[in-house]
């Protein structure tokens, strides 16, 4: 494709994902994909493997799965794809013509519905920044779990975190960053014991972007809490 047609189709698209396609092509996404891809600790050599991301969007982490060697990686999404949400599939369908991309495949399935039948088992699966748009976040890492064959890596808003046990905060409405899809925010403890619960054997936290802090009855600290991120890695 040339670069001014590639240009033009970028623009005529609203990016979740910032995606260096090559040739200075940037996608204007509203995520900093690349910052973010530094935190989640996807492994340097994913040569031979299956790779499944859940929640795929433009497909940021599918494309950065090829790049290291995966075998296979299927992509799903619905509620941005042609769901309710704002997003689109085309995002996704430009970077993989774009990349020539050869073994990423998207696949139009909720989360809730991926099973080993759909999806296969796969060796690595990604489910990065779902678990605290999930209604059922336990039923979503029940399925989560039947389709990773090795290891899962998670990633999500957390909050309560200052708890010294497993706790989930439910978000009335649109009360979490005034986005009515946010609606829960578990602690580190939950999606631990929830991973566990799932079947997983061994589960870590690999990253976090905050420090957790002991209880305070400061309401800006808390309100403070309620951005942060944390990155889970689990084995079956
Ligand atoms: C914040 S984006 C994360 C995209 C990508 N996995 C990443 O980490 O960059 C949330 C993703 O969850 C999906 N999703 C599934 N069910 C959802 C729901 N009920 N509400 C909002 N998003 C949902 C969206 O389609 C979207 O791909």
């Amino acid at each position: 494709m040339q670069i001014d047609e590639l240009r033009r189709r970028v623009a005529e698209i609203q990016w979740f994902h910032t995606i260096d396609l090559g040739n200075g092509v940037v996608t204007p996404g509203v995520d900093a994909s690349p910052q973010k891809l530094q935190t989640i600790g996807m492994p340097a050599d994913l040569t031979g493997r299956s790779v499944l991301d859940l929640c795929a969007w433009d497909g940021f982490f599918s494309f950065e799965a090829e790049r290291r060697g995966a075998r296979r990686v299927l992509a799903v999404d619905y509620f941005y794809w042609s769901g309710p949400g704002w997003g689109t599939k085309a995002g996704f369908d430009l970077a993989r013509e774009a990349l020539s991309s050869k073994v990423v495949e998207g696949r139009e399935i909720d989360v809730l519905d991926v099973s080993p039948d759909n999806t296969g088992v796969c060796d690595v699966v990604l489910f990065l920044g779902v678990l605290y748009h999930m209604r059922h976040p336990l039923l979503a890492i029940e399925k989560v779990s039947a389709v990773t064959g090795g290891m899962l890596i998670l990633e999500t808003h957390v909050d309560l975190t200052s708890l010294n046990r497993a706790a989930m905060a439910f978000y009335a409405g649109d009360e979490l960053n005034r986005d009515g899809s946010n609606w829960c925010g578990p602690n580190e403890a939950c999606v631990i014991a929830m991973l566990k619960d799932g079947g997983f054997k061994r589960v870590e936290v690999h990253s976090r972007t905050y420090e957790p802090v002991a209880l305070s009855p400061d309401p800006e600290s808390l309100r403070e809490a309620r951005v942060n991120r944390a990155v889970f890695h689990a084995w079956k």
